[in-house]
Protein backbone atom coordinates (compact mmCIF):
# COMPACT_ATOMS: atom_id res chain seq x y z
CA UNK A 1 0.00 0.00 0.00
CA UNK A 2 2.73 2.12 0.43
CA UNK A 3 4.62 1.59 -2.23
CA UNK A 4 1.27 1.75 -4.19
CA UNK A 5 0.44 5.19 -2.73
CA UNK A 6 3.18 7.54 -4.60
CA UNK A 7 2.30 5.95 -7.67
CA UNK A 8 -1.52 6.83 -7.75
CA UNK A 9 -0.68 10.19 -6.01
CA UNK A 10 1.46 10.66 -9.37
CA UNK A 11 -1.03 9.58 -11.36
CA UNK A 12 -3.81 11.91 -9.93
CA UNK A 13 -1.04 15.20 -10.00
CA UNK A 14 -0.97 14.39 -14.11
CA UNK A 15 -4.71 13.79 -14.34
CA UNK A 16 -6.00 17.13 -12.18
CA UNK A 17 -2.78 19.26 -14.38
CA UNK A 18 -4.61 17.57 -17.17
CA UNK A 19 -8.06 19.00 -16.18
CA UNK A 20 -6.52 22.42 -14.80
CA UNK A 21 -4.69 23.13 -18.26
CA UNK A 22 -7.35 22.10 -20.48
CA UNK A 23 -9.57 24.29 -18.51
CA UNK A 24 -7.63 26.89 -18.82
CA UNK A 25 -7.48 25.99 -22.70
CA UNK A 26 -11.42 26.19 -22.33
CA UNK A 27 -11.41 29.44 -20.95
CA UNK A 28 -9.18 31.10 -23.11
CA UNK A 29 -11.05 30.06 -26.07
CA UNK A 30 -14.62 31.32 -24.49
CA UNK A 31 -13.01 34.30 -24.33
CA UNK A 32 -11.96 34.56 -28.39
CA UNK A 33 -15.15 32.76 -29.33
CA UNK A 34 -12.38 29.64 -30.62
CA UNK A 35 -12.37 31.04 -34.02
CA UNK A 36 -9.50 33.20 -33.55
CA UNK A 37 -6.00 33.29 -32.01
CA UNK A 38 -2.70 35.32 -31.86
CA UNK A 39 0.11 33.01 -33.81
CA UNK A 40 4.13 33.97 -33.72
CA UNK A 41 5.11 35.68 -36.97
CA UNK A 42 7.89 32.62 -36.83
CA UNK A 43 5.22 30.37 -37.46
CA UNK A 44 4.42 31.91 -41.23
CA UNK A 45 8.60 32.56 -41.90
CA UNK A 46 7.33 36.05 -41.54
CA UNK A 47 10.13 36.81 -38.93
CA UNK A 48 12.54 36.87 -42.41
CA UNK A 49 13.28 40.57 -44.03
CA UNK A 50 11.03 41.45 -47.15
CA UNK A 51 12.34 40.45 -50.37
CA UNK A 52 11.92 43.01 -53.33
CA UNK A 53 10.97 41.40 -56.87
CA UNK A 54 11.17 43.07 -59.83
CA UNK A 55 9.38 41.12 -63.41
CA UNK A 56 9.46 42.51 -66.79
CA UNK A 57 6.85 40.56 -68.61
CA UNK A 58 4.30 41.41 -71.88
CA UNK A 59 0.74 41.08 -71.33
CA UNK A 60 -1.19 39.67 -74.49
CA UNK A 61 -4.72 41.05 -74.73
CA UNK A 62 -6.19 39.25 -78.04
CA UNK A 63 -9.47 40.23 -78.75
CA UNK A 64 -9.52 39.20 -82.74
CA UNK A 65 -9.20 36.25 -84.33
CA UNK A 66 -10.68 32.64 -83.68
CA UNK A 67 -9.07 32.19 -80.49
CA UNK A 68 -9.37 35.09 -78.52
CA UNK A 69 -7.96 35.52 -75.11
CA UNK A 70 -10.53 38.24 -74.30
CA UNK A 71 -14.13 38.68 -74.96
CA UNK A 72 -17.04 40.98 -74.04
CA UNK A 73 -19.19 40.02 -71.42
CA UNK A 74 -21.35 42.78 -70.43
CA UNK A 75 -22.74 45.18 -73.27
CA UNK A 76 -24.29 47.91 -71.74
CA UNK A 77 -28.07 47.96 -73.02
CA UNK A 78 -27.89 51.85 -72.79
CA UNK A 79 -23.98 53.30 -72.33
CA UNK A 80 -24.56 56.82 -71.68
CA UNK A 81 -21.28 57.61 -73.86
CA UNK A 82 -20.85 55.98 -76.54
CA UNK A 83 -16.71 57.10 -76.64
CA UNK A 84 -15.86 55.70 -73.35
CA UNK A 85 -17.73 53.04 -73.88
CA UNK A 86 -18.84 53.08 -70.26
CA UNK A 87 -20.38 49.62 -68.93
CA UNK A 88 -18.83 46.98 -71.08
CA UNK A 89 -16.67 44.34 -69.48
CA UNK A 90 -14.54 42.04 -71.08
CA UNK A 91 -13.40 38.55 -69.22
CA UNK A 92 -9.84 37.67 -70.26
CA UNK A 93 -7.25 35.26 -69.87
CA UNK A 94 -4.30 36.28 -71.49
CA UNK A 95 -0.94 34.50 -71.80
CA UNK A 96 2.50 36.58 -70.30
CA UNK A 97 5.62 36.19 -71.90
CA UNK A 98 9.03 37.24 -71.50
CA UNK A 99 9.86 39.03 -74.42
CA UNK A 100 7.28 41.39 -76.47
CA UNK A 101 6.18 38.24 -79.21
CA UNK A 102 3.78 36.20 -78.49
CA UNK A 103 5.86 33.22 -79.58
CA UNK A 104 8.32 34.40 -76.65
CA UNK A 105 8.63 32.15 -73.21
CA UNK A 106 5.39 32.26 -71.49
CA UNK A 107 5.62 32.65 -67.83
CA UNK A 108 1.92 32.71 -66.46
CA UNK A 109 -1.56 34.12 -67.86
CA UNK A 110 -3.62 37.33 -66.44
CA UNK A 111 -7.12 35.85 -65.23
CA UNK A 112 -9.66 38.27 -64.58
CA UNK A 113 -11.67 40.99 -66.23
CA UNK A 114 -11.38 44.59 -67.23
CA UNK A 115 -14.73 47.35 -67.41
CA UNK A 116 -14.89 50.21 -68.92
CA UNK A 117 -15.46 52.32 -65.34
CA UNK A 118 -14.88 55.78 -66.58
CA UNK A 119 -17.87 58.18 -68.29
CA UNK A 120 -15.09 60.99 -69.38
CA UNK A 121 -12.29 58.85 -70.86
CA UNK A 122 -11.10 55.82 -71.81
CA UNK A 123 -10.64 54.19 -68.19
CA UNK A 124 -10.24 50.55 -67.15
CA UNK A 125 -10.82 49.09 -63.64
CA UNK A 126 -8.26 46.00 -63.82
CA UNK A 127 -9.12 43.31 -61.40
CA UNK A 128 -6.78 40.28 -62.33
CA UNK A 129 -4.69 37.33 -61.02
CA UNK A 130 -1.19 36.88 -63.00
CA UNK A 131 -1.01 33.27 -62.29
CA UNK A 132 2.54 31.98 -63.01
CA UNK A 133 3.84 28.63 -64.34
CA UNK A 134 7.62 29.46 -64.41
CA UNK A 135 10.04 28.15 -62.20
CA UNK A 136 10.28 28.45 -59.21
CA UNK A 137 7.30 30.95 -59.40
CA UNK A 138 5.02 28.12 -60.67
CA UNK A 139 1.47 27.99 -59.25
CA UNK A 140 2.05 31.08 -57.38
CA UNK A 141 -0.02 34.11 -58.39
CA UNK A 142 -0.14 37.67 -57.64
CA UNK A 143 -3.38 39.85 -57.38
CA UNK A 144 -3.68 43.44 -59.71
CA UNK A 145 -6.24 45.74 -58.75
CA UNK A 146 -6.40 49.53 -60.34
CA UNK A 147 -7.17 51.86 -62.34
CA UNK A 148 -5.87 51.63 -66.41
CA UNK A 149 -6.17 54.73 -68.66
CA UNK A 150 -4.83 52.92 -71.43
CA UNK A 151 -3.91 56.01 -73.42
CA UNK A 152 -1.86 57.25 -71.10
CA UNK A 153 2.01 56.37 -71.23
CA UNK A 154 2.57 54.46 -67.96
CA UNK A 155 -0.09 53.20 -65.88
CA UNK A 156 0.25 52.81 -62.67
CA UNK A 157 -2.12 49.64 -60.50
CA UNK A 158 -1.79 48.57 -56.80
CA UNK A 159 -0.68 44.79 -56.15
CA UNK A 160 -2.89 43.80 -53.45
CA UNK A 161 -2.04 40.20 -52.54
CA UNK A 162 -0.76 36.98 -53.68
CA UNK A 163 -0.64 32.99 -53.07
CA UNK A 164 1.79 30.77 -52.84
CA UNK A 165 5.66 32.36 -52.92
CA UNK A 166 3.45 35.93 -52.99
CA UNK A 167 1.61 35.44 -49.75
CA UNK A 168 1.40 38.57 -47.72
CA UNK A 169 2.28 40.66 -51.08
CA UNK A 170 1.93 44.01 -51.65
CA UNK A 171 3.41 46.50 -54.24
CA UNK A 172 1.97 48.23 -57.65
CA UNK A 173 2.91 47.10 -61.56
CA UNK A 174 3.54 49.76 -64.31
CA UNK A 175 1.63 49.39 -67.96
CA UNK A 176 3.24 50.78 -70.73
CA UNK A 177 1.32 49.82 -74.40
CA UNK A 178 4.44 47.94 -76.46
CA UNK A 179 1.80 48.00 -79.43
CA UNK A 180 -2.01 48.35 -80.48
CA UNK A 181 -3.15 47.08 -83.64
CA UNK A 182 -6.13 49.54 -84.39
CA UNK A 183 -7.25 47.16 -87.12
CA UNK A 184 -7.93 44.09 -84.82
CA UNK A 185 -7.94 45.47 -81.55
CA UNK A 186 -5.01 43.51 -80.12
CA UNK A 187 -2.75 44.75 -77.49
CA UNK A 188 0.85 44.09 -76.08
CA UNK A 189 1.16 46.20 -72.70
CA UNK A 190 4.68 45.71 -70.99
CA UNK A 191 4.27 45.42 -67.35
CA UNK A 192 7.16 45.91 -64.98
CA UNK A 193 6.05 43.99 -61.58
CA UNK A 194 7.26 45.15 -58.24
CA UNK A 195 6.43 43.11 -55.04
CA UNK A 196 7.74 42.80 -51.69
CA UNK A 197 7.25 39.66 -50.57
CA UNK A 198 8.94 36.71 -47.99
C1 LIG B 1 -31.73 54.82 -72.38
O1 LIG B 1 -32.92 54.10 -72.18
C2 LIG B 1 -34.06 54.87 -71.89
C3 LIG B 1 -35.24 53.96 -71.63
O2 LIG B 1 -34.86 52.70 -71.24
C4 LIG B 1 -34.35 55.83 -73.03
O3 LIG B 1 -35.43 56.64 -72.69
C5 LIG B 1 -33.11 56.68 -73.29
O4 LIG B 1 -33.33 57.50 -74.43
C6 LIG B 1 -31.90 55.81 -73.52
N1 LIG B 1 -30.71 56.63 -73.64
C7 LIG B 1 -29.81 56.47 -74.60
C8 LIG B 1 -28.63 57.40 -74.55
O5 LIG B 1 -29.91 55.65 -75.48
C1 LIG C 1 3.90 23.72 -63.09
O1 LIG C 1 3.19 22.95 -62.14
C2 LIG C 1 2.25 22.06 -62.73
C3 LIG C 1 1.44 21.45 -61.61
O2 LIG C 1 2.21 21.13 -60.52
C4 LIG C 1 3.00 21.03 -63.57
O3 LIG C 1 2.10 20.14 -64.17
C5 LIG C 1 3.79 21.77 -64.64
O4 LIG C 1 4.56 20.86 -65.39
C6 LIG C 1 4.68 22.82 -64.03
N1 LIG C 1 5.27 23.64 -65.09
C7 LIG C 1 6.56 23.94 -65.15
C8 LIG C 1 6.98 24.78 -66.30
O5 LIG C 1 7.35 23.60 -64.30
Amino acid sequence: MARILPIFASKFIILFSFISSSTIIQLSAAKNHGFARTLDKKILGLNKKEKLTHFKVYWHDIVSGRNPTSVQVVTPKNTTSATTGFGIMSMIDDPITAGPELSSKMVGRAQGLYALASQEEIGLLMVMNFAFIEGKYNGSSISVLGRNTVFSKVREMPVIGGSGLFRFARGYVQASTHKFDLKTGDAIVQYNVYVLHY
